[in-house]
């Protein structure tokens, strides 16, 4: 969108302000014509470095997009540095007010049509809705739940007769929900038990402890849920539904192929659990044929000794070259604070490459998740580096290293920022503070992604994008960047260049189709038109 002091010069109008006690007053003030002109081109200038900068040449229609995104953004912006207004998409996340007011806006609503390409960084228990866990799997037979006495929350697993345990008692959740007498009441009380979302999250979560402690209980809580075979597939299925519903078009999803149950005890391994995400995705990109596809990223834990994490290196370059084109490599998970960092496990992540001849297994490390400037956790991202890593996870601290930066820039590696899931861990409070604000500014190669969006009830990855849209590009950035961050999150992929290639097509179908869409919506009478837009900007 043209900003109104760079495309017209000469004498012009500029709001200034003078505060004075609570007086606001407006005044008009005349610019010089040859500073008017040199002011422009260096916003231009400026403007131009950023995502989506260069590619400023929106169509026409696309620009009425545009305009009709940046009206409402601006408005609830400017109210709100002016007046002192609410502006939501700066609370946290786990606010529900916060959150259900960014979702009444037009943005957001926009935002969830578009295609937003793919999602580079999400974990494997952590992608299909806590609703659907309550609605669909505790539903079925054989499912049992307790109450754990030292937290207060609700295990499950299912069995086909409970082991006793005398703190954590086991009986069906059918048992429970048939004596609550009202089905529905019981089945908030247990999604509450799962989510994070609370009223006031400062005080539910005080400290970045208290945070992480219940973040990896809800990994505890659903494991019994979603590791029960039968419910596996069912997962990801309705994962990829609900991604594919919040139009995104592909997916990478780290996993750890932990261990499957059956009802009789046989436990699943590893290549049985790889084969039904394989399955599951090539027989869904069959069902859905504009859904692109998934690959997948084998994690293990940073809490692991040496030689099980080389164990680990080793299973995952076997299946890297037993599934070429869906095993794409490998990473490391875990509270990065105060687990190992990567320089601990080094010989064993030089182990691919010291083989002869060496073998390749690209890696996807998170790395640098920290505000601890200097220590050993803020170091990954050296070790990412060095070890050649294909893309960083989450990369937070990047911004503190000018020669890491450069370099990664150069490489073209890409970081996955995780906007929502950083506020969520506490690592930043307002996203307006959030780093990549600056790597989006000097187009730094990125990716926005949603980590866990389950555990927060965020969409797959609407609300990280709204919240990118409204806090992390700027009050002057708009429908150019989130398209071009959208083509990053396929550009960046670990497909083949020719896959990269069919998949960008795909998603330019997709999009001139939501451009049309949003124009026909806004054009109605319910926005009030396009003349009412182009004169209100
Ligand atoms: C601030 O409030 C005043 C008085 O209600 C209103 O006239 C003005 O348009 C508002 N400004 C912004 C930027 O919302
Ligand atoms: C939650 O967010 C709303 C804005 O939508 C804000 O007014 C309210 O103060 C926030 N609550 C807390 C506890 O921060
Ligand atoms: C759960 O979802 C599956 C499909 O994923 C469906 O076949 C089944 O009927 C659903 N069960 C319930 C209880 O809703
Ligand atoms: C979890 O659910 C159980 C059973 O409905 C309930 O007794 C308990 O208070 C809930 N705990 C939390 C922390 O919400
Ligand atoms: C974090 O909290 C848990 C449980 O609340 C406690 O057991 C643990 O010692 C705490 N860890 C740290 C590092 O404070
Ligand atoms: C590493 O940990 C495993 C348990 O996961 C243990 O069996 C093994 O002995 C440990 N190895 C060393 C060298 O400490
Ligand atoms: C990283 O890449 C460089 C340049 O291709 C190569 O020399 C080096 O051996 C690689 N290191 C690892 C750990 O793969
Ligand atoms: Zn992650």
């Amino acid at each position: 969108m043209a900003d109104r002091l760079t495309t017209r010069p000469g004498w012009m109008s500029v709001v200034c302000l003078l505060g004075l006690a609570a007086i606001l007053i407006h005044c008009v003030t005349a610019i010089p014509a040859d500073y008017a002109a040199k002011r422009a081109a260096l916003i231009k200038a400026e403007k131009s470095l950023r995502t989506g900068g260069t590619g400023s040449s929106l169509s026409h229609d696309e620009q009425i997009v545009d305009k009709i995104l940046m009206l409402e953004k601006r408005k609830l912006i400017e109210a709100t540095r002016m007046n002192g207004s609410n502006f939501a998409a700066r609370y946290n996340f786990l606010n529900m007010t916060a959150r259900a007011d960014m979702e009444a806006t037009r943005g957001f609503q926009i935002i969830k049509k578009m295609p937003k390409g793919g999602v580079l960084h999400v974990h494997d228990e952590a992608i299909t809705s806590i609703d659907w866990l309550v609605s669909n799997v505790t539903y079925r037979d054989n499912c049992y739940m307790c109450v754990d006495s030292s937290d207060f929350r609700v295990n499950f697993h299912f069995y086909k007769s409970p082991p006793q345990d005398a703190a954590c008692v086991w009986r069906l959740v059918s048992a429970f929900r048939g004596e609550s007498g009202d089905a529905a009441a019981f089945d908030k009380t247990l999604h509450n038990n799962l989510s994070m979302v609370v009223a006031d999250p400062a005080t539910a979560y005080p400290d970045l402890n208290t945070t992480w402690t219940r973040f990896l209980a809800y990994f505890a809580q659903v494991e019994g849920l979603v590791l029960y075979a039968p419910v596996f597939a069912d997962y990801l299925w309705e994962g990829m539904l609900q991604f594919r519903e919040d139009n995104v078009q592909y997916l990478e999803i780290r996993g750890l192929l932990p261990q499957v149950y059956e009802l009789d005890g046989t436990v699943h391994d590893a290549d049985w659990v790889l084969n039904v995400y394989k399955q599951g995705v090539a027989h869904f990109v069959q069902q859905y044929p504009d859904f692109t596809g998934a690959r997948f990223i084998k994690t293990s834990l940073r809490f692991k000794n040496s030689s099980d994490i080389l164990s680990d290196v080793k299973e995952a370059m076997r299946l890297y070259l037993q599934n070429p084109g869906f095993v794409v490599g490998f990473d490391l998970v875990g509270p990065e604070n105060y687990l190992h960092p990567l320089i601990y496990y080094v010989d064993d992540l030089l182990y691919p490459s010291k083989q002869n001849p060496p073998v390749k297994l690209p890696y996807f490390f998170h790395a640098g998740e920290t505000d601890w400037q200097g220590s050993a956790v803020d170091y990954n991202l050296v070790d990412a580096l060095l070890l050649n890593t294909t893309r960083i996870g989450h990369g937070y601290a990047l911004y503190k290293h000018p020669l890491l930066k450069d370099r990664i820039r150069k490489q073209g590696i890409a970081v996955e920022v995780n906007p929502i899931s950083n506020q969520v861990l506490k690592l930043v409070d307002d996203l307006r503070n959030h780093p990549a604000a600056a790597l989006i500014a000097e187009n730094f190669p990125l990716v926005i992604s949603s980590d866990d969006p389950a555990v927060w009830g965020a969409a797959p990855l609407s609300h990280d994008f709204y919240v990118t849209f409204m806090t992390m590009i700027g009050e002057d950035a708009g429908l150019a960047t989130l398209k071009q961050l959208a083509i990053n999150s396929l550009r960046y992929s670990a497909m083949q260049p020719m896959e990269i290639q069919k998949a960008v097509t795909q998603w330019k179908m997709k999009w001139d189709s939501f451009i049309q869409q949003v124009i026909r919506d806004f054009t109605s009478s319910d926005w009030g038109g396009e003349d009412r837009v182009t004169d209100e900007l």
